[in-house]
């Protein structure tokens, strides 16, 4: 990654969210509109995703959560999913030690065992190096889906339930959310999807219940630093009541 810019000042000195959540969609539609390949599309992916992070780490956004590769991604075309794990690859290789540089704390949400062992190794070595950085952290989601996480949540307690370590009139809202994958993790404030669909698409459903949800119309490709912070903003503009009646605006 290139050294980090100077902090933009549209935002001045307003409090950013804390937690952001990103579904980065619309590699393909920003290929095919240049008559490029889908996988050109990623591959420019990956750099919006370099601007992001560093983007959100100037801002003092203490956590990111990207959608990379969803569970459902597994029925694409074996050539595309070849490509998106190649680029996982090449992004902890290149990148890792840049963003260990920077602060950043790395941490994988989805199903691990289905992954190819070189991909595993390369997640955990991401986890295990950046352990003590707190100035950000980034959170990958990678062959993730919610609903997928919600049935390994509820195994768990199942098998707590089992070996007589949980009782079943103690399970609460709070007792599932401790056995999702990063049960640390505070929910997220702001989810953005970019490239104009509205939809959540499995994406963080426990997490999301309160999340301001802002759809952006941009390519994943060419959002930047200053698609960031007009996100931010919009999200500022919101009343955030969570349930009761007094506006708790922004974070
Ligand atoms: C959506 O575009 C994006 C993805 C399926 C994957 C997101 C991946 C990246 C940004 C690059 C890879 C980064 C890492 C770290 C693995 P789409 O293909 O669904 O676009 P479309 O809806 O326009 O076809």
């Amino acid at each position: 990654m290139a050294k980090s810019e100077p902090l933009h000042t549209e935002i001045g000195d307003f409090a950013v969210p804390r937690h952001i959540a990103i579904i980065m969609d619309g590699n393909g539609r920003w290929a095919a509109a240049r008559g490029l390949p889908r996988g050109e599309g990623h591959r420019r992916g990956v750099e919006a995703l370099r601007r992001t992070v560093r983007a959100a780490g100037d801002l003092g956004i203490g956590f990111l959560t990207i959608f990379s590769f969803s569970a459902e991604n597994w029925s694409r075309p074996a050539a595309e999913i070849r490509e998106l794990m190649g680029l996982l690859r090449r992004f902890i290789r290149h990148d890792l030690a840049d963003l260990h540089r920077r602060g950043v704390r790395v941490r994988i949400i989805g199903e691990r065992e289905d992954l190819d062992p070189d991909i595993r190794r390369l997640l955990e070595e991401a986890e295990e190096l950046t352990r003590e950085n707190n100035r950000l952290v980034l959170v990958v989601a990678f062959n993730y889906g919610a609903r997928q996480e919600i049935a390994r949540a509820t195994r768990r307690i199942a098998a707590a339930v089992a070996a007589g370590d949980l009782s079943i009139d103690a399970i609460t809202a709070d007792t599932l959310a401790s056995y999702l994958d990063a049960p640390d993790l505070p929910d997220p404030d702001l989810i953005i999807r970019t490239s104009g669909e509205q939809r959540l698409s499995n994406f963080l459903l426990w997490q999301a219940a309160y999340s301001e949800l802002v759809f952006v119309p941009t390519y994943w490709p060419d959002f930047d630093r200053a698609a960031l912070e007009s996100a931010i903003i919009e999200y500022r503009r919101r009343e955030r009541r969570f349930g009761g009646l007094v506006a708790r605006t922004g974070s």
